[in-house]
């Protein structure tokens, strides 16, 4: 879901898997990719999905320099056709920027583009929406400074901003969270409380999965009660459909290897 709601998802950015993929940063739940045939295969199945549910879908070059290059999710924050470009968390990240920021700039122009500079930094994996509501996770990859910045921007907007912070177990807030809707949170016990959240909004929940099941809360809401989700985490589906969602089920074999989820492969904009 990350930054934009449900009636904005109409196109996405995504970024083509570089030879150097196998290289791809793999710190907390990915083992490291080893099939970089079987990653474009994944990756290829959720272009697809994206594409055969109704999101117009820009595919960049890869960029072989940066074995990280299709975690675009990352790299820009685009709220309501705003657009903050972060100092990405982790140093040898943040040469992946340039062609994604010049994209944005060239398809949303008259929006504000904001450009963050250093010693804040921030990973747009760490950045949920529900409705007009934001979060931010405070991780090994985004600081108080980044947050900061975030926070301009959304009161600028007029959208509220709560601080999640992030266990030192888990990569981003994304990593551990999605809201599948406008008015669902999906999280993992083990990882995260409902409290930390704060009180929900009129008709929102948060919905509390198995800690087995971090990486299946995950997912991407598209329009019409469809959701994407990672194949292979049961409860997730069963909770999802339980409400009437149409779950579309991805293996994320090669993507999950890299320490990816479903969101980080797209920025909606
Ligand atoms: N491999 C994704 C990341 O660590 O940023």
């Amino acid at each position: 879901m990350a930054t934009v709601r449900l009636d904005q998802k109409s196109r996405a950015l995504v970024r083509a898997i570089p030879d150097s993929y196998p290289e791809a940063l793999a710190n907390f739940f990915g083992s490291g990719p080893t099939d970089i045939e079987l990653a474009k295969v994944h990756h290829a199945a959720y272009v697809e999905a994206l594409s055969l549910n109704g999101v117009e879908v820009t595919v960049l070059d890869a960029d072989h320099a940066h074995p990280d290059c299709i975690f675009v999710e990352d790299q820009a924050v685009v709220i309501d056709g705003h657009v903050l470009l972060p100092v990405p968390g982790h140093e040898s990240r943040r040469g992946e920027q340039p062609p994604i920021a010049n994209f944005l700039s060239d398809e949303l122009q008259g929006h504000q583009i904001c450009k963050m500079e250093p010693p804040a930094m921030m990973d747009g994996g760490d950045i949920l929406r529900l409705g007009d509501l934001f979060f931010v996770g405070r991780s090994t990859r985004t600081n108080d400074a980044g947050i900061e910045e975030l926070r301009d921007l959304l009161d600028h907007l007029g959208h509220e901003l709560r601080v999640v912070d992030i266990p030192p177990h888990a990569l981003h807030l994304t990593s551990v969270s999605s809201t599948p809707s406008d008015q669902i949170i999906l999280v993992p016990e083990g990882y995260l409380t409902p409290e930390a959240f704060g009180e929900m909004p009129e008709g929102c929940e948060v919905i509390m999965m198995p800690e087995e099941e971090v990486y299946g809360c995950n997912t991407i809401g598209l329009p019409d009660n469809k959701v994407i989700i990672a194949d292979g985490y049961p409860t997730v589906k069963k909770a999802l459909e339980d409400r009437g969602f149409e779950c579309i089920v991805l293996d994320m074999g090669q993507i999950r290897a890299a320490d990816g989820s479903l969101t980080c492969c797209s920025i909606f904009y």
